[in-house]
């Protein structure tokens, strides 16, 4: 490492100028000094590619592109990337956040995030995965590592990446951001919760925040549905005929039949409707088969009354192949990784023997601290920190519930203390949408808002393409409540009739998303496809 005083001159050198600051190697490695480093440098020309192994990254700002490599303990390290935008720098730092258990970093995110000029930083979270899902092999026998994707790989990260973007700038950026989806939502909550001076604004959606339970109620659900061969197994193709039943029937109940279910909670749903009346079963369900869709839409809850995880909600019908499976040995191995890796019960260790002893187990041990469960946010709002939560309620991989679940708790916990909470945390449901992104294909509901883990168009589009607004993008609605104090009441989401040409074939319907617990409700007249048409309004 070089001397400080040396390290304090380059620093002041580069104050006068960012020129003073190339995108060298040696640049970079003076800025990080011993804390880290560099394993790339590259200069990215404006509408350039950046490329690292078999990923590249296109349509960027002209930007300097860099990779180190953290120690974190004798047995672990971890890796970031970072993005500084040259020309187009907005003062502001975001870090981006990761899905399932990582492995990688998030360059995509970075690039969006670039293109509204942030300095962006993302990790891979301390370790290399070959499938951000079901790889846990890392994990096992490995508790620093795991300590490293529960957040220590994302703090370290946020802390030397502040660092480095005030070497390059010479300046201090002006706010600091989050924005992550699913893993990066509970890497938002935990931010806030463990370390409350890293972010002005968080953007968490839907996220992972109770490891030591959903991670096992992913396998659970799979139970519900296996072995295949038993009676009261649904086979995947039935899961669009439930979908089917289910938006036939709550759709129109929230007053409006437009394919969409405003709030799937309210609705009455008769699932008897599916049953079977001819030995004919292929687009109807058995009397065994309807009794695991109960499973399905209701709690889980073990023995002594103990909740343990929430349930899919109606509508979520289509992503079932996923969330409840095929039924098969190798789709309930798939989410086996947490008890064998994490909780080190091994790879002989069968699916079949989920219960609640795991469930205590899992809670006793809580694998790197990674649950976010400090439901005690009232260190961030001191300090004047701003969080923006959502959901999706069409969500086939993590309940919508446990948002809803954390949502009550923290009102709970801060309401006592005398914290409005609304005045610094405010949760948003998304009517159709899918884990993150996306929308059923018999649904169609507006779902983008360039949040994390929501793209359209081709290559690096960040914003809403047509409506770059504060209404219409969560991250500019996050920036407006930081920096003027414009709260966001709601969120306009899109649904493009293209989602790959978004711009040149246009808007298929656009419609708010209220602030929780006000719902958008129908005014009575205009086109149900238009925003104006819909208003938020409290039920109660
Ligand atoms: C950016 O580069 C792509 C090719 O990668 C090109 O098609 C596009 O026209 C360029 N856009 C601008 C604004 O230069
Ligand atoms: C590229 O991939 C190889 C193999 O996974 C890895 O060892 C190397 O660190 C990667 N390079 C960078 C810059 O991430
Ligand atoms: C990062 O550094 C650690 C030692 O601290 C080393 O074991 C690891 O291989 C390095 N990773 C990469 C990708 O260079
Ligand atoms: C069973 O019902 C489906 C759908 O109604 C129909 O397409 C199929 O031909 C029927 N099969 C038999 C064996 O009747
Ligand atoms: C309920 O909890 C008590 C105390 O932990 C335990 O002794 C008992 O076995 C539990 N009941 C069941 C059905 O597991
Ligand atoms: C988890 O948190 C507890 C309580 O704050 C602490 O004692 C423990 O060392 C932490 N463990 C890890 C792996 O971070
Ligand atoms: C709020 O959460 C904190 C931290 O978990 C806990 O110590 C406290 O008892 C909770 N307060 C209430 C009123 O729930
Ligand atoms: C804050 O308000 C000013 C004046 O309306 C506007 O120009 C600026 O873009 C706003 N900043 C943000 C981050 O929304
Ligand atoms: C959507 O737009 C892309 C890009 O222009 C085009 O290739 C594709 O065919 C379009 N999809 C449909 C369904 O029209």
């Amino acid at each position: 490492m070089k001397p400080t005083r040396e390290l304090a001159l380059f620093l002041l050198a580069s104050v006068a100028s960012i020129s003073a600051f190339d995108c060298s190697v040696d640049a970079l490695q003076e800025a990080i000094g011993s804390e880290g480093t560099v394993v790339l440098a590259q200069t990215v020309e404006q509408n350039g590619t950046f490329t690292v192994n078999t990923t590249s990254v296109t349509n960027l700002p002209a930007l300097c592109a860099a990779e180190f490599n953290v120690s974190t303990s004798s047995v672990s390290s971890y890796l970031f990337g970072i993005f500084l935008p040259t020309d187009s720098w907005n003062g502001r730092f975001l870090a981006v956040g990761n899905g399932g258990y990582a492995g990688t970093i998030s360059w995509a995110s970075m690039g969006t995030g670039a293109a509204y000029g942030f300095a962006v930083v993302s990790t891979d979270t301390g370790h290399t995965a070959s499938s951000t899902f079901g790889d846990t092999s890392w994990a096992a026998g490995n508790p620093e590592k795991i300590t490293d994707w529960a957040y220590r790989a994302l703090h370290g990260t946020v802390v030397n990446g502040k660092a480095i973007s005030k070497a390059f700038y010479g300046e201090e950026h002006k706010y600091s951001y989050y924005r992550g989806c699913s893993t990066g939502g509970r890497q938002g909550l935990k931010e806030a919760q463990d370390f409350p001076d890293d972010f002005d604004g968080i953007v968490a959606g839907a996220p992972a925040w109770w490891t030591t339970h959903l991670q096992l109620w992913n396998l659970k659900t799979l139970l519900y549905n296996a072995p295949s061969t038993a009676s009261y197994h649904i086979p995947t193709d039935l899961f669009d005929v439930i979908a089917d039943e289910v938006l036939k029937q709550c759709d129109p109940q929230d007053g409006v039949t437009d394919t969409i279910i405003s709030d799937s909670r309210a609705c009455i749903f008769r699932p008897e409707t599916l049953l079977c009346v001819s030995s004919n079963t292929t687009d109807c369900l058995t009397s065994p088969q309807l009794d695991t869709l109960y499973h399905i839409y209701n709690d889980w809850v073990e023995n002594n009354q103990t909740f343990v995880f929430p349930h899919f909600e109606l509508g979520t019908e289509q992503y079932w192949s996923s969330g409840i499976g095929d039924g098969s040995d190798d789709t309930l191995a798939s989410q086996a990784g947490f008890v064998q890796d994490f909780l080190g019960l091994g790879d002989s260790w069968s699916p079949y023997n989920l219960d609640w002893d795991i469930v205590a187990l899992s809670d006793k041990m809580n694998p790197g601290n990674a649950t976010a469960g400090n439901f005690d946010l009232s260190p961030f709002y001191n300090k004047g920190g701003k969080l923006l939560h959502y959901h999706g309620m069409s969500d086939g991989s993590i309940a919508t519930g446990s948002s809803l679940y954390y949502r009550e708790h923290a009102y709970r916990n801060m309401t006592s203390q005398g914290i409005t909470v609304d005045d610094f945390y405010r949760f948003f449901l998304v009517p159709g949408m899918g884990h993150c992104s996306d929308t059923p294909t018999n649904v169609n509901a507006p779902w983008y808002f360039a949040g994390s883990e929501q793209s359209v168009g081709s290559g690096t589009v960040s914003s809403v393409p047509g409506y770059e607004d504060a209404q219409h993008d969560v991250l500019l609605a996050m920036m407006a409540w930081v920096e003027n104090g414009t709260a966001p009441e709601y969120i306009i989401a899109t649904k493009y009739n293209n989602d790959t040409d978004p711009l040149g074939e246009g808007v298929y319907r656009q419609r708010p998303l209220c602030m929780y617990p006000k719902q958008a409700k129908y005014t009575g007249s205009g086109d149900v496809d238009t925003p104006e048409s819909w208003e938020c309004q409290s039920l109660y």
